[in-house]
């Protein structure tokens, strides 16, 4: 792995302050584990009160809308959930693309008002097994990627980090081969750097995502392309996540 490993937990519609407990635990350990860098994005409730407990770690939203406020019931913005304690905003995920219609042109709007509101992004992207199977997860992702990317991003290696996800992986316990993922990553990554340039390209991390436990992450993460992981279900305790952040600190360099 080239860079930092970055390795970030996915809460979803999870956890109750009760789970404030796996929050510190977390914290605590990756204390210890400099070599990677660890964060958290639990549901919205949540963020305030993570933020309180962490002292090294980073905490994020799950998403935000692209508005700056006003009559939007039941929707927040970029600018409270940095003012909650967020860093950063995971924009994309397949499962709001798909349970809440996110088309790539709302992702985009969503991904500038993030950066405007000076949150960092994780923008995700991957393809169904249809597609796979069909021999056009490639092409799909590409261009998922590039009508969702946003204009004119200078600091991209600060801002941008990409978690490729393939839908057909996300809580299913399946994953692709180590070749595909890095084959995937490097097309990605030849994208990144016609966007925004080969330098500001470099420190852009390409996560993967999509069953990653601590007995494959390893293996998963061993492709120098790919600079970390998307956690989702084994991110809910701070033992199994935390087997994932000590495989990715024992990468060599
Ligand atoms: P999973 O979810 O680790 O439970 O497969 C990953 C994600 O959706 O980010």
């Amino acid at each position: 792995m080239a860079v930092r490993p970055f390795i970030v937990g996915n809460w979803k519609m999870n956890g109750t302050r009760a789970m404030l407990s796996e929050v510190r635990a977390i914290d605590r350990a990756s204390q210890r584990l400099m070599k990677v860098e660890v964060a958290l994005a639990p549901p919205f409730t949540l963020i305030h009160a993570a933020h309180k407990e962490v002292e090294q770690i980073g905490v994020g939203a799950q998403d935000c809308h692209s508005g700056d406020g006003g009559a939007s019931t039941g929707d927040v913005s970029a600018a409270m959930v940095l003012d909650a304690g967020a860093k950063f905003v995971i924009l994309g995920h397949s499962e709001r693309r798909q349970g809440h219609d996110e088309t790539n042109a709302v992702v985009r709007t969503k991904a500038a008002s993030a950066l405007a509101a000076g949150l960092r992004i994780i923008l995700c992207c991957g393809e169904s097994e249809a597609v796979r199977d069909a021999g056009k997860a490639e092409a799909f992702v590409l261009s998922q990627l590039s009508e969702s990317l946003p204009d004119g991003l200078q600091n991209a290696s600060e801002m941008l980090t990409i978690a490729y996800e393939p839908i057909w992986a996300i809580g299913t316990g399946r994953t692709p081969t180590v070749e595909e993922i890095g084959a995937m990553h490097r097309a990605i990554r030849a994208l990144i750097v016609d966007s925004y340039g080969e330098e500001q390209a470099q420190g852009v991390r390409i996560l993967y995502g999509g069953s990653v436990k601590p007995d494959n992450a390893l293996e998963l993460l061993s492709d120098d392309e790919v600079g970390g992981a998307l956690v989702g279900g084994a991110s809910l305790s701070a033992e199994s996540f935390l087997g994932i952040v000590l495989a990715a600190a024992e990468i060599p360099d």
